[in-house]
């Protein structure tokens, strides 16, 4: 449906604003894209030592991360397999060895083992293997611990390292920057009051950036045209003669990551990983955006700024080169907040258009229409 031309051929349907509304779709969303792919969950280093643990929504299950003594990472369902409380009630924590539900305190080891519980020993029967927490998958890339609900995981090569290759061009290209060896010098929380498409559909495309990205298309002149760096097979947005780095004022960053080849030493490259990342290159720092999609018009976003650990360590002032992308966010996030009442709006019940700028976005409508099985 999407890609059927409108009377202008110049200009293709989006979806009908209920995709954005209705409590329905999001749970088919919830079931078909959120519980079925890789959803990356947590930043591997913010979990530092055994017992670190960081709970996190996934369409409509609680999981919790943490890292065992042994030094792995484990990814369970926060849900007691005795009569079914949730696990960890914080966000985030620390436990000395265990798990131990706040209900009657049946108690888990951090791979999961029940290891104990009030008179189980009088029960010799119960089959401690049996009730432990239920494994969710986990992998490791650029840092990050990525999970996923499904019973058979699709391939993590196809679905999330594949998106970088099919934008890049080359599965080496983001591989340079090496994401994983990478310190985190700024984190920030954006809790934004908008369907997880439109921020998606936002990212996607750039003929809103001369509009409301000032200090962007200073930085990167390009995308004052209106054309997306994802627009292009491997195409990076070139920095504007005279900029110095990506900082909110052209001025100074911080060189360049080691890995960091000559020929994309002034560029900008952005990738989509489906469905809730995106990751922004540049020569000296990493912007990874993770998003927890919490309901039809609910969207928390994290944001994180990476940078080489040097850096970090010598207490530079990360403040203009934060700022640049602070802003981006601020901007885009309060565009999507504008259009999120529309979506219930009579005008908007057949949707909109995408100009040819946008026809990509075309394609995820229609992925997402596949996943939701229409
Ligand atoms: S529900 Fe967890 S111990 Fe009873
Ligand atoms: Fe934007």
């Amino acid at each position: 449906m999407t890609t059927i031309p409108l009377s202008s051929p110049s200009l293709l349907a989006t979806l009908p604003g209920r995709y954005y509304t209705d409590p329905e779709i999001f749970r088919q969303e919830q079931r078909h894209v959120f519980e079925s792919m890789w959803f990356c969950a947590v930043r591997s280093a913010d979990l530092d030592r055994p017992g670190a643990f960081r709970t996190v929504q996934v369409g409509r299950e609680n999981v919790i991360i943490t890292r065992t003594r042994a030094g792995g990472l484990r990814a369970f369902l926060n849900i007691c397999r005795h009569r079914g409380a949730r696990l960890c009630l914080e966000e985030s924590g620390q436990v000395r060895r265990n798990l131990r539900c706040p209900y009657h305190a049946w108690t888990y080891d951090l791979d999961g083992r029940l290891v104990a519980a009030p008179n189980l020993t009088k029960m010799p029967d119960v089959d401690r293997a049996a009730y432990g927490l239920v494994r969710v998958a986990l992998r490791e890339w650029l840092g990050y611990a990525w999970v996923c609900l499904a019973d058979t995981p699709p391939s993590f090569e196809e679905t999330v390292r594949g998106a970088a290759v099919e934008r890049l061009g080359d599965p080496a290209a983001i591989e340079h920057y090496g994401a994983e060896n990478l310190t985190l010098g700024r984190r920030v929380g954006y809790d934004v009051r908008a369907n997880w498409k439109l921020i998606v559909e936002n990212f996607m495309e750039c003929y809103h950036c001369a509009t409301i990205h000032p200090e962007l298309t200073d930085v990167l002149p390009e995308f004052a045209r209106g054309y997306a760096a994802q627009y292009y097979v491997g195409h990076g947005a070139e920095f504007g003669e005279g900029v110095k780095g990506f900082t909110v004022d052209g001025s100074e960053g911080f060189g360049r990551l080691p890995e960091v080849p000559e020929g994309q030493d002034r560029r900008y490259y952005a990738i989509t990983v489906k469905p809730t990342v995106f990751v922004n290159l540049v020569p000296d720092h990493v912007i990874l955006h993770r998003m927890f999609p919490l309901a039809e018009d609910r969207t928390v976003v994290e944001c994180d700024w990476l940078y080489a650990p040097d850096v970090v360590a010598s207490g530079a002032d990360l403040s203009r080169s934060v700022e640049l992308f602070h802003r981006v966010n601020t901007q885009d996030f309060a565009a999507c907040e504008r259009t999120q009442p529309a979506m219930s709006s009579r005008a908007y019940r057949a949707g909109g258009v995408l100009v040819p700028a946008e026809h990509h976005i075309g394609v995820f409508h229609e992925w997402l229409l596949e996943r939701l099985g229409e």
